[in-house]
């Protein structure tokens, strides 16, 4: 019995460990939060920084993930299919811009319309 006690306590230990980390991945948050991406959206910040080509390739990628993020985020305020249009095009033009598409640049401007996206999404 005195060899076997340390064995069980070990594999309950195991075991309660294994439950913990799979609970805490379920409840694993986005990498970025909107308010994340809304501080790169700065005049002179990442998103300018991207749009005037003045961005690295890990910049660009950057950018990339925080549109992902936040698409997966959810909004305060709005239609989640509104917030997945917006985030959508954004994605897209992020994309393009990173992978040296021309026109990727513009379509970006485009698609970062703050107004358009508050109006609709940030708590008044
Ligand atoms: C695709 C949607 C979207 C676009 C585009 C967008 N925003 Fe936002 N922004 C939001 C949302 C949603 C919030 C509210 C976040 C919250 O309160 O959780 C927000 C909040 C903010 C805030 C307040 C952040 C804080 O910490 O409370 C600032 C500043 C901001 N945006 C600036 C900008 C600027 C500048 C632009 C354009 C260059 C822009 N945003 C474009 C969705 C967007």
């Amino acid at each position: 019995m005195r060899r076997v006690y340390p064995i069980a306590l070990l594999s309950l230990a195991v075991i309660t460990g294994g439950i913990i980390s799979v609970l805490r991945a379920a409840d694993e948050k986005p990498k970025y939060t909107i308010k994340d991406v809304m501080k790169e959206h700065k005049k002179g910040a990442l998103k300018d920084k991207v749009i005037d080509g003045k961005a690295t390739p890990e910049e660009k990628k950057k950018l990339v993930e925080m549109y992902e993020a936040m698409g997966k985020d959810k909004p305060p305020r709005g239609e989640a299919a509104n917030w997945k249009k917006l985030n959508d095009a954004l994605i897209k033009a992020a994309k393009e811009v990173e992978a040296g598409k021309e026109g990727g640049a513009d379509a970006l401007k485009k698609a970062v319309n703050c107004t358009e996206c508050h109006k609709d999404h940030k708590p008044k």
